[in-house]
């Protein structure tokens, strides 16, 4: 990772952390098995990249990084949630995740769906009680969350994900399986993604030409970020990510499957140089978007 770029993410990841550790529920707090699963699966050593991006967006647009960190949080907490339900029996039985047993493991299949639940809820909790902002941009905020995580956006793409499984997407003609590809990822990824880009442009009152370019730019690096994530789970270094990588074995619908390792990568920088060519109005001010969406397709987990 460029040097920079990494300090930045350091420094961001300890006041992420940090915030995150006030809000969520002690686990001493009843019911003590859920806040514990609640609080497990946050501290399990995750990246961080939706909190730093929308922390770098909000920058980008001249707002302190300071004063997007309930939302910065917010997203993180959708994030896990997202990740917890994603590894569950029902839908990818996933039994490792950022290198500990997966949720369910250690709790069971209940506390970690319910856990998942507080997770998500805790989100919207926080973002209405420590939003600081102006009331109408902590609704824009909302709004553009509850867009990117609902039915339309990461969920929705989870639901075609599960439904194209066990190699069910083999029945469709080729030009539809791309559609259909391309569909899931950007919604089961690249939507939040997005979202984080533009909760933190937005709670910096960024004007719509600016907001009009973050949603290309973070459409086109949530994107490569599952094409890269795909590219990993087949041949990325499994102790390093934290998991085992099911793909193959759930017979799922990705970019290696389709168009093969190299063709994927091909389409993961391609991506990357358009998004990067998006921040072109900012200047200066967009130099750790820039390197974010570098860092997106060169990670190694
Ligand atoms: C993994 O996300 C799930 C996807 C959306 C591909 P991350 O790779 O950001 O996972 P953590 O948060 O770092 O564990
Ligand atoms: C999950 O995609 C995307 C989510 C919304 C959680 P994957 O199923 O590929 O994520 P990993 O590989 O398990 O992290
Ligand atoms: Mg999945
Ligand atoms: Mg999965
Ligand atoms: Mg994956």
């Amino acid at each position: 990772m460029d040097p920079r770029l990494q300090a930045y993410f350091e420094r961001w990841r300890g006041e992420v952390d940090r915030a995150l550790g006030r809000f969520l529920p002690a686990e001493s707090a009843p019911p003590r098995t859920l806040h514990k699963a609640m609080r497990y699966s946050v501290f399990a050593g995750g990246k961080r990249l939706r909190p730093v991006l929308a922390i770098a967006s909000a920058e980008a647009c001249g707002r302190p990084g300071g004063k997007v960190l309930a939302a910065a949080c917010a997203l993180e907490l959708i994030h896990t949630y997202s990740l917890i339900h994603d590894d569950l029996p029902a839908m990818d039985d996933d039994d490792l995740r950022r290198g500990r047993p997966t949720s369910h493991k250690v709790f069971g299949e209940a506390a970690a769906i319910l856990a998942g639940d507080g997770l998500l809820t805790l989100a919207f909790n926080l973002l209405a009680k420590n939003g600081n902002m102006n009331d109408s941009s902590a609704v824009r905020t909302v709004e553009i969350i509850s867009s990117g995580a609902g039915s339309a956006g990461m969920v929705g793409g989870q639901a075609r994900d599960i439904e194209m499984e066990d190699g069910a997407w083999t029945k469709l003609p080729r030009p539809r399986r791309i559609r259909v590809l391309r569909s899931i990822h950007e919604k089961k990824t690249a939507a939040l993604i997005e979202a984080s880009v533009l909760a933190g442009a937005a709670a910096a009152g960024a004007p719509a030409g600016k907001m009009k370019r973050l949603s290309d730019y973070g459409r086109k690096i949530g994107l490569a970020f599952q094409i890269a994530d795909d590219i990993l789970d087949v041949a990325g270094n499994k102790a390093l990510l934290g998991k085992k990588g099911s793909d193959r074995s759930n017979r799922k619908l990705t970019y290696p499957a389709i168009f093969g390792l190299e063709t994927s990568r091909k389409k993961a920088r391609d991506l990357v140089r358009g998004a990067k060519r998006a921040l072109a109005p900012f200047g200066k001010r967009g130099w750790v978007l820039d390197r974010l969406a570098d860092y997106i397709v060169e990670r190694t987990y």
